[in-house]
C-alpha cells in the first residue's frame, strides 16, 4: 500500500466565500512571464503598490528572492526550472487559498509549465501577464549585465540566446512594453482587475 492512500484531503471551516468578503475583492494569482529584463520585477512591484494603496490584500513572489530561499539551489537547466515553476505554483496557490491577490515573477520560459500552473488553480484565479519586450530590447538594457555574459559564453542556458522562450499564445493580458510607460502597463492591469470585478 502507497502512503498516498492514506492521506485525506481536509475540508477547511473558513470557506473561500468567507475570505473574499472579508477582504472585499476575489482572490486571484497574476502570472507574470517574460524574457530576464523585460520588466516583469518593475510592473509587477507597480501593480502591487497599487492595489496595496487600493486596500487590498497581496503577496509578490519575485524571481531572485524566490531562487535565495525557497529554491535555494536550482539551476537553469530545463529540469531544474520545471521543478522552480513547480514549487512557485504550488505556493501562489496557497496564499490565494488564503485569500490574496498574489503575483509570481518569473521568466517561466516553458508553456508547459505555465499550463500546468493554470491547471492548478480555480477557474479564472489564473491570470497571465505577459511582459512582452523584444529580446533586443532587453539586451540593450541589461541591467544585470548578464547578456553580455550569456553572448561572451559566460552563462550556459540563457533565455533567448541559448535555451528557448515559448511566447504566450493567449495570455489574459498582453503588456506591449515598447509601446507604452510602465504606468501606461499598470493601468492596463489594474482596468483588467476591474473589468473582471476582481476588484472594484
Ligand atoms: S525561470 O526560467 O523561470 O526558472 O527563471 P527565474 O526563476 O525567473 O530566474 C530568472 C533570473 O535569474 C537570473 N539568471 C538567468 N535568467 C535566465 N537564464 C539564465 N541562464 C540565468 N542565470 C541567471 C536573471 O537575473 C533572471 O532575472 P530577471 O528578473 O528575469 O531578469
Amino acid at each position: 500500500m502507497s502512503q498516498d492512500e492514506n492521506i485525506v484531503w481536509h475540508t477547511q471551516t473558513v470557506s473561500r466565500e468567507k475570505k473574499q468578503v472579508h477582504k472585499g475583492h476575489k482572490p486571484v494569482l497574476l502570472w507574470y512571464t517574460g524574457l530576464s529584463g523585460s520588466g516583469k520585477s518593475t510592473i509587477a512591484n507597480a501593480v502591487e503598490s497599487k492595489l496595496f494603496e487600493l486596500g487590498c490584500h497581496t503577496y509578490l513572489l519575485d524571481g531572485d528572492n524566490v531562487r535565495m530561499g525557497l529554491n535555494k539551489g536550482l539551476t537553469f537547466s530545463d529540469e531544474d526550472r520545471i521543478e522552480n515553476i513547480r514549487r512557485i505554483s504550488e505556493v501562489a496557490k496557497l496564499f490565494v487559498d488564503a485569500g490574496l491577490i498574489v503575483s509570481t515573477a518569473f521568466i517561466s520560459p516553458f508553456a508547459t509549465d505555465r499550463a500546468q500552473a493554470r491547471s492548478i488553480m480555480a477557474k479564472g484565479e489564473f491570470i497571465e501577464v505577459f511582459i512582452d519586450t523584444p529580446i533586443e530590447v532587453c539586451e540593450s538594457r541589461d541591467p544585470k549585465g548578464l547578456y553580455k555574459k550569456a553572448r561572451a559564453g559566460e552563462i550556459p542556458n540563457f533565455t533567448g540566446i541559448s535555451s528557448a522562450f515559448d511566447v504566450p499564445i493567449s495570455p489574459e493580458i498582453h503588456v506591449k512594453t515598447a509601446q507604452q510607460s510602465i504606468e501606461q502597463s499598470v493601468e492596463q492591469i489594474i482596468q483588467y482587475l476591474k473589468e473582471k470585478e476582481v476588484i472594484k
